[in-house]
C-alpha cells in the first residue's frame, strides 16, 4: 500500500506499470513491453527436462517474448518452512537462455477454485479446513475463512517474492498472477461454520463504504440473489489482499488475477462460473480489499471477445469508490484464451486496445505434439493440422506486432487504429479519407467478392480463422490493414468540392528480416481488399481532387 517504505520499482528498474503515450503500460528493463506469448499447460513447468525436450523447441519457433507458467506451492514448500527453489531457479535460467521473460502463476491455496497444489502437509491437516456445500459435503478447497491457510500461503508467497528479489537479477520474471481462477465451483458460497457466522452478520464496513445503502443489511437484503457471490468476493478478496500485500512488501512487481467471466453456459448463476472470482460486477470489492492487485484479466474461451474485453478494461480503470484511475484506465490483460486458428484474429483485434498481455492457454501443445498420456491437455490443445496453421499465423502476427508496436501505441493514443473482429455480419469504419466496410463472409472467392459489404451469403473456408484484424492510419496519412478472413470495401469520401480517390494499394510480406513491400495492386482488385486465411498485410494511399 502507498505510504510504506517499499522499494520504488521505477527507480530500481524493476518491472512496473506506468504510463506511456497516455496509456497504462507494463515496463520491463525500463522499456514498454507488451506480453505476446502464451500460457503453458498446467504440468509442463514441473519438470525442467520436459521443458527442454517438449516445450522450448516449440516456443522458440513461435517467437513470443514472454511465457506464463506456474510455480507450484507443493514443490516450493514440500515441508512446512523448508523451501525448495530449484524449479523456480531452473525455469528462470531456461528463460534467460531463450531470451524471453516469464510471468509466474502462483498456484497456491487456490487453482481453478480448488486446493490441488497445496503441499501434502496442508492436505493432510484438517485444521486447514475446506469450504462446505449446503449439504455439508466438502469442496476440495481451503476456505477463505481459514486464517491458518491464508497465513501459510502468505508466508510461502513472501518467500517466493523475496527469492525473486534476491536472485532474479536480470528481472526475467516481470509479473505475478496471484492464485488462479479463484471462486467456488459447484456451490454459490461456502456454507462451513466460519462462513455461516460471517454470512449471518450484517454486511461489513468495507462493503458499506462502497455501497452505503447496504448498511445494516444482510448480504441478501443488500444484494438479493447476488448476495452469495458478493459475500464470496469479499471473503476471497480479503484473503488475497493479505497474500498480495505480503508479497508486494518485499518485492513490488506487478500482480494480477485471472477470472472466469460470467458468461456461458448460464449467465448470472454464480457457482456455475466461480462464485466470488474477480468478475467485473464485484471488482470494486477486490479494489477495496486487495489494493495490491494491479490488474484483472478474463480467461476467454468463448468465440466472442468484444464485450468481455471491454468490461474488464473498464473495471481495471475503476477504483473501489467508482472513480477512474488514470494509470490503469483501459488496460487489457488476456492471461488465457483458447488456442488454435482464431488466436491471430483475437490478438490483432486486442492490440488496438490498451493491451498488456495476450496469452493463449496450452501454447506448448499448440506448437509441439503432446505425449499420448496427456489426454486432458490434448483436449485443451490438440495438435491438429488446423492448429498448425493457427500456430504459423500466430507466429507471424507476433512478428508483425513486435515490429510495429511503437507505431501502434502512438496510433492508439491518437485514435488512428481500429480493430475489427467477427461478431455479427460486419464492421463499418468512418475514417478521414474513406468509409471502410469489413464483412466476414465470402472467403470462398467468387461467392460474394463483387458484392462486398453485403455480409451474409458467402461461406467461410473450412478451417479458416474467424475474421479479425486492424486498420491503422500511419503517420504519413496512408492506411495499413492487417488481418485474416475478411472482405474490405473502400468507399472514398465524396464532398462537392473535394473528392477522394485511391492512389495506390500495395501488399506486404514478412520474412526473417522483417516486413517488405510486395506487389502494387492498382488493377482488377479495384477498391477491395481480401484478407485471406493466413495473415494478409496491405496498404492504401489516397489522393484528393
Ligand atoms: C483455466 C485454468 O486457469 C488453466 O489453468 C487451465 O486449467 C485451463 N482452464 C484449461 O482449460
Amino acid at each position: 500500500m502507498a505510504g510504506d517504505n517499499r522499494i520504488n520499482p521505477r527507480e530500481n528498474r524493476l518491472p512496473h506499470l506506468g504510463v506511456c503515450e497516455g496509456q497504462t503500460t507494463l515496463f520491463a528493463d525500463g522499456e514498454p513491453f507488451v506480453i505476446l506469448g502464451g500460457e503453458l499447460h498446467n504440468s509442463s513447468a514441473s519438470d525442467l527436462t520436459y521443458m527442454d525436450r517438449h516445450v522450448w523447441p516449440g516456443l522458440r519457433r513461435l517467437g513470443g517474448n514472454c511465457y506464463l507458467l506456474p510455480v507450484y506451492w507443493e514443490c516450493l514448500e514440500p515441508e512446512q518452512g523448508n523451501y525448495d527453489f530449484s524449479l523456480v531457479d531452473g525455469l528462470i535460467a531456461q528463460a534467460e537462455r531463450e531470451s524471453v521473460k516469464l510471468v509466474f502463476l502462483w498456484f497456491g491455496l487456490w487453482k481453478n477454485g480448488n486446493s490441488a497444489y497445496t503441499p501434502a502437509w496442508i492436505k493432510r491437516d484438517p485444521s486447514f479446513f475446506y469450504m462446505e456445500k449446503r449439504n455439508g459435503t466438502y469442496l476440495e478447497s481451503v476456505s477463505p475463512f481459514c486464517e491458518k491457510g491464508i497465513e501459510a500461503d502468505a508466508a510461502a508467497f513472501t518467500a517466493l517474492m523475496a527469492h525473486l528479489k534476491d536472485t532474479d537479477l536480470k528481472r526475467t520474471v516481470i509479473m505475478i498472477q496471484t492464485e488462479n481462477e479463484i471462486g467456488t465451483w459447484g456451490s454459490p458460497r461456502d456454507y462451513g461454520e466460519a462462513a455461516e457466522r460471517a454470512y449471518s452478520a450484517p454486511v461489513p464496513e468495507e462493503i458499506v463504504s462502497i455501497w452505503p445503502e447496504s448498511k445494516d443489511k444482510s448480504w441478501e437484503e443488500a444484494f438479493g440473489l447476488k448476495g452469495p457471490e458478493y459475500f464470496m468476493a469479499w471473503a476471497f478478496s480479503s484473503a488475497i489482499g493479505r497474500i498480495a500485500a505480503a508479497g508486494k512488501a518485499v518485492y513490488p512487481i506487478p500482480q494480477f488475477m485471472n477470472c472466469v467471466p460470467d458468461m456461458l453456459p448460464i449467465p448470472g448463476l454464480a457457482g456455475v462460473y466461480p462464485s466470488g472470482g474477480p468478475e467485473p460486477s464485484v471488482q470494486r470489492i477486490f479494489r477495496k480489499m486487495a489494493p495490491d492487485i494491479d490488474l484483472y484479466g478474463p480467461d476467454i474461451y468463448s468465440p466472442v471477445i468484444k464485450g468481455v474485453t471491454e468490461a474488464f478494461s473498464e473495471a481495471n480503470g475503476t477504483e473501489a469508490d467508482g472513480s477512474i484511475n488514470m494509470e490503469r484506465r483501459g488496460s487489457l490483460m488476456i492471461p488465457e484464451t483458447g488456442q488454435g486458428k482464431d488466436c491471430i484474429s483475437k490478438v490483432l483485434y486486442s492490440v488496438t486496445k490498451n493491451l498488456i498481455c495476450f496469452s493463449p492457454f496450452g501454447i506448448d501443445g499448440m506448437m509441439t505434439p503432446l505425449l499420448e498420456t496427456d489426454y486432458l491437455a490434448q483436449m485443451n490443445a490438440p495438435f491438429a493440422p488446423e492448429q498448425q496453421e493457427g500456430a504459423e499465423n500466430l507466429r507471424r502476427a507476433y512478428q508483425l506486432l513486435r515490429i510495429m508496436m511503437p507505431e501502434i501505441r502512438r496510433a492508439r493514443s491518437e485514435g488512428r487504429i481500429h480493430g475489427f473482429f467477427q461478431e455479427g455480419m460486419g464492421d463499418l469504419f468512418t475514417l478521414p479519407d474513406a468509409n471502410i466496410t469489413v464483412s466476414y463472409s465470402g472467403m470462398e472467392l467468387g461467392e460474394d467478392l463483387f458484392m462486398p459489404g453485403m455480409g451474409a451469403g458467402g461461406k467461410q473456408k473450412d478451417g479458416a480463422p474467424c475474421g479479425g484484424g486492424f486498420i491503422l492510419q500511419l503517420e504519413d496519412g496512408s492506411y495499413l490493414l492487417a488481418g485474416v478472413s475478411a472482405n474490405i470495401t473502400i468507399a472514398p469520401r465524396y464532398a462537392q468540392k473535394e473528392q477522394v480517390f485511391v492512389l495506390r494499394k500495395r501488399e506486404y510480406f514478412l520474412d526473417e528480416e522483417g516486413i517488405h513491400a510486395g506487389r502494387i495492386l492498382s488493377g482488377d482488385e479495384g477498391n477491395h481488399i481480401v484478407l485471406g486465411s493466413s495473415l494478409t498485410i496491405q496498404s492504401i494511399e489516397f489522393y484528393r481532387r
